[in-house]
């Protein structure tokens, strides 16, 4: 198969992890003999560097070409008092839309050899396997009217969250349909006590909910969620919800994962003509610029993508598997970086990353 792959190493660690996941694609690709057609290109603050702006109308075109998008990381902290269109993470917004990736898929599980590497108590999250599904080209990040306004009396900020019904069934329905291949429950999130956004959600939820007999559906509150994913996270399978949700909430799954350095996403579009995903893949962890540059930084979460990206992008379920008990027998055998918290010396990102690569 031929693999036609964007790389955007973005800022920070981003270049670090996504060095390691290119190895990994590189070595899958020569083992199973598909041809890989890497490109690179800017997003973010190396971007604003080189060009002036975030997302450049070059990388929006690879972009678009491109079977399949792999990123890193974007921001750095010299753009932190920026207004936010002009700051690195307008890049990663702009790609979003731009390639109408709409259902966010933020997985989160457990690993045995890492049960010690999490702040909660072993019993808690041994066990815990669920997927956050989090709704990412619309809702509060990019509704309007939205600004900081300085026309009245004093500066009024305004941001704006809104949904469209069909917004919400496009997400929800992929929800449902992923329930179908596991435990069959999902979890809608809402503040629907609170927002309209949120009564039309689950009202739109439990619709798509009637065409899923087989799948268990039931709501819960945003702020009650946070506790549950703490007090009892085994109880979940699929969890749906808006986007400012899905960011604040899959941070805090990380910590039942053991690092947030672990966590994978998938970032799906339409269905494309050949049967495949429009995918954008990302580590769900930040540019993380006190540590970048070390070679320190857990490529996990990046190579994690790529096994996604095998997935969804390109079908290759038995390459993505493999992907996937190789950095499984890399925690088994310790051989982690310091974020994870190893017995001996941590390993170093391209360690882990060549660790990966001799597994598969
Ligand atoms: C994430 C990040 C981004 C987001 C930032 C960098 C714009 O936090 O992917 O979770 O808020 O979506
Ligand atoms: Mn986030």
């Amino acid at each position: 198969m031929n693999l036609n792959v964007l790389v955007l190493p973005g800022d920070g660690i981003g270049t670090e992890v996504t060095r390691e996941a290119v190895r990994v694609l590189e070595r899958v690709a020569a083992k199973w003999k598909h041809t890989l057609q890497l490109r690179e290109a800017l997003l973010g603050g190396i971007a604003i560097h080189r060009t002036g702006g975030p997302f450049p109308d070059d990388t929006r075109a690879l972009a678009l070409e491109a079977d399949a998008v792999l990123m890193g990381a974007v921001g750095l902290p010299e753009f932190d008092n920026w207004p936010p269109e002009k700051r690195p993470e307008r890049g990663l917004l702009g790609i979003r839309k731009a390639m109408g990736v709409f259902a966010n898929l933020r997985p989160v599980r457990s690993y045995k050899a890492l049960l010690d590497s999490s702040p909660l108590k072993n019993e808690l999250i041994d066990g815990v396997d669920l997927i956050i599904v989090r709704e990412l080209n619309g809702g509060i990040y990019y509704g309007t009217p939205r600004g900081i306004f300085e026309d009245g009396p004093e500066p009024r900020g305004v941001n704006t969250m809104v949904y469209t019904a069909s917004e919400i069934e496009r997400v929800t329905r992929m929800a449902f349909e992923l329930a179908r291949n596991r435990r069959k429950k999902v979890t809608s999130v809402d503040k629907s006590n609170v927002l309209e956004t949120s009564q039309l959600w689950r009202r739109v939820a439990t619709e798509v909910g009637k065409q899923y007999p087989d799948v268990a559906l039931d709501h819960l509150l945003v702020d009650n969620c946070a506790m549950q994913l703490v007090l009892n996270p085994k109880r979940f399978d699929v969890l749906v919800m808006e986007n400012m949700f899905g960011d604040i909430l899959s941070d805090e799954g990380a910590v039942l994962a053991g690092s947030i350095g672990m966590l994978p996403s998938a970032s799906i579009g339409a269905k494309k003509p050949s049967g495949a995903w429009t995918g954008l893949y990302e580590p769900v962890h930040g540019s993380a610029p006190d540590i970048a540059g070390q070679n320190k930084a857990n490529p996990f979460g990046a190579i994690g993508s790529v096994a996604a990206m095998l997935e969804y992008s390109f079908g290759l379920k038995e390459e993505a598997e493999a992907v996937n008990r190789a950095m499984e027998s890399v925690l088994n055998s310790g051989r982690v970086t310091a974020d994870l918290r190893p017995a001996g010396t941590p390993a170093t990102t391209q360690q882990a990353g060549e660790a990966v690569c001799q597994a598969i």
